[in-house]
């Protein structure tokens, strides 16, 4: 059975929807799933993970949130990540997913194999629920 995290930042909740989406959708293929949010994550969580989708809002000008998930992510920089795959996910106010650029380079900067990104404007409507638990399955599968 394929262990999948999902982590994620999320104030407003437009996030945590998405990360919701994956769970449904990575349970459905059959994974063995967890989803936390960050500031209940550990680096356990990312490590014995086989498929990982991390998630943020954009924040502090156009970036991945800067006061817990670029702290959490940045302890992966020195770990053997071996291209895991992973799906970034986010939700942004105005900047047309540019946060999701710098998101993508970052972590495959760190060793990650990024299969699948999804940046919404503010709250997700239902397609991109919908591809977001299809993210979910491909992770889970
Ligand atoms: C303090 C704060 C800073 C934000 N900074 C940005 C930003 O730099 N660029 C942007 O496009 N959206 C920005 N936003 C909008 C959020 O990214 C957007 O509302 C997102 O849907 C929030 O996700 P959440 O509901 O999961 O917290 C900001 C929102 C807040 C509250």
């Amino acid at each position: 059975m394929k262990k999948v995290s999902i982590i994620y930042a999320s104030r407003g909740g437009n996030v945590e929807v998405l990360a919701n989406e994956i769970f449904e959708g990575a349970k459905e293929a059959g994974a063995d799933v967890t989803i936390k949010m960050v500031s209940e994550a550990t680096k356990e969580d990312v490590l014995s993970a086989d498929a990982v989708a991390f998630g943020s809002p954009s924040k502090n000008n156009n970036n991945i949130d800067q006061e817990e998930m670029a702290p959490f992510l940045k302890e992966f920089k020195l770990t053997l990540n071996n291209n895991k795959p992973v799906v970034l996910f986010g939700s942004y106010g105005w900047d047309n997913g540019e946060f999701m650029e710098k998101f993508k380079d970052l972590i495959t900067d760190y060793g990650f194999n990024v299969v699948g990104e999804l940046a919404v404007n503010e709250a997700p409507d239902n397609e991109e629920l919908a591809k977001a638990k299809e993210f979910g399955k491909l992770l889970g599968k």
